[in-house]
């Protein structure tokens, strides 16, 4: 539906009052009524280097999920503030890593004898906990734009990576990026004593793969490709890494959400695309490029709850707030987890 237009005028008249004190970020999967007051839109891997340019902006007002919020807080300096317009703007994937949880398994891997030679790599979606944890033992964060290259950092400096808290990213780009073997793989559950692996697997693995998932993208099946192969004959099947692993096998292209924008802008008009991704991004891309036929990999629609939380209303809201003088819903992570973090996400934008 088109926004409000008395919501979309207040917008802009508090964007306009706090000029250059104020710059938004726009994660591609927000609504199209947030995307128009973005002052940049990209995926997380952007989205993060942006929020570190722009030491200027008094306030950074995230259009995203909460880990975006806090990895953006983590990057700015001590006098910017973070802003998340909706605080339960969470993310169910990162939720399923908390830090008691991975400091146990580094034990079961510490009792297993394999922890000194495991680098832990942690995909953008876990929270400043995890990514500190990572920071503190030598690793480096990922997002679905980097992994092949933060898992080559991580496999220069140890014999194998604890991946948190995607097993599909972690899987996929293994398996299909690295040339690992899909038993070079082992899934760490937490809910299970020892994560549910021996000593023995724990020694063998390449990669431990933490039991996390995106419960957008797993909504992607086997049978969603080859339908829609059927449906649609030549059609091109682009899907993002989150997907499981039979997904991203039987797709044509996999990346970032940035990736998925920038192949369909260079794709020939004529030529037909089923996105395996969220659906504010899909259906944005259908409506810019009507000379391409452009469709969700799935007969099912899927947003992404905690993404959609921010809508207009929260947008004007914080931003009213700030022209107030008053800060609100400011995400601030404690120095100590943020130095830890720091240095894992430091060494992400560091990779070659
Ligand atoms: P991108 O880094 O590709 O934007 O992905 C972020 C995300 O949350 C995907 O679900
Ligand atoms: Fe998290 Fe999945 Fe939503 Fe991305 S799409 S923010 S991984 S729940």
């Amino acid at each position: 539906p088109p926004s409000d237009p008395d919501l979309v005028a207040r917008a802009a008249v508090a964007k306009a009052k706090l000029g250059q004190r104020v710059f938004v970020l726009g994660h591609h999967y927000q609504r199209d009524e947030v995307i128009q007051f973005a002052d940049v839109t990209g995926d997380s891997f952007k989205l993060a280097r942006e929020a570190a340019a722009r030491p200027d902006a008094e306030y950074i007002v995230f259009c995203g999920v909460h880990f975006m919020a806090e990895s953006a807080d983590i990057l700015t300096t001590d006098a910017q503030q973070v802003v998340l317009p909706d605080l339960a703007a969470g993310c169910s994937m990162a939720d399923m890593a908390a830090l008691s949880q991975v400091e146990a398994a580094w034990e079961v891997l510490t009792d297993a004898g394999v922890a000194e030679m495991t680098v832990p790599v942690t995909y953008m979606n876990s929270s400043a906990d995890i990514k500190g944890f990572v920071g503190r033992n030598g690793g480096v964060v990922c997002t679905s734009s980097n992994a092949k290259r933060a898992l080559t950092w991580a496999f220069e400096r140890g014999q194998r990576v604890l991946f948190l808290p995607d097993q599909h990213l972690g899987r996929n780009t293994a398996v299909l990026e690295m040339g690992f073997d899909l038993d070079d793989c082992v899934l760490y559950d937490p809910h299970k004593p020892g994560g549910g692996l021996t000593a023995q697997q724990l020694r063998e693995a390449k990669m431990i793969l933490w039991r996390g998932h995106c419960s957008v993208h797993g909504r992607f099946t086997l049978d969603s490709v080859n339908e829609v192969r059927m449906r649609v004959p030549g059609v091109n099947v682009l899907v993002h890494p989150e997907c499981r692993h039979e997904v991203v096998t039987a797709a044509d292209r996999v990346g970032s959400t940035e990736y998925i924008i920038k192949t369909i802008e260079a794709a020939p008009a004529g030529s037909a695309w089923a996105i395996g991704t969220e659906l504010n991004l899909v259906r944005r891309l259908a409506l810019a490029h009507p000379d391409k036929e452009i469709m969700f990999l799935d007969r099912a629609v899927c947003y992404c709850s905690t993404m959609n939380r921010i809508d207009l209303p929260h947008l004007v809201w914080a931003l009213e707030e700030l022209v107030a003088g008053r800060v609100p819903n400011q995400i601030a992570v404690d120095p100590s987890t943020a130095r830890h973090a720091r240095t894992a996400l430091d060494q992400m934008l560091a990779l070659p």
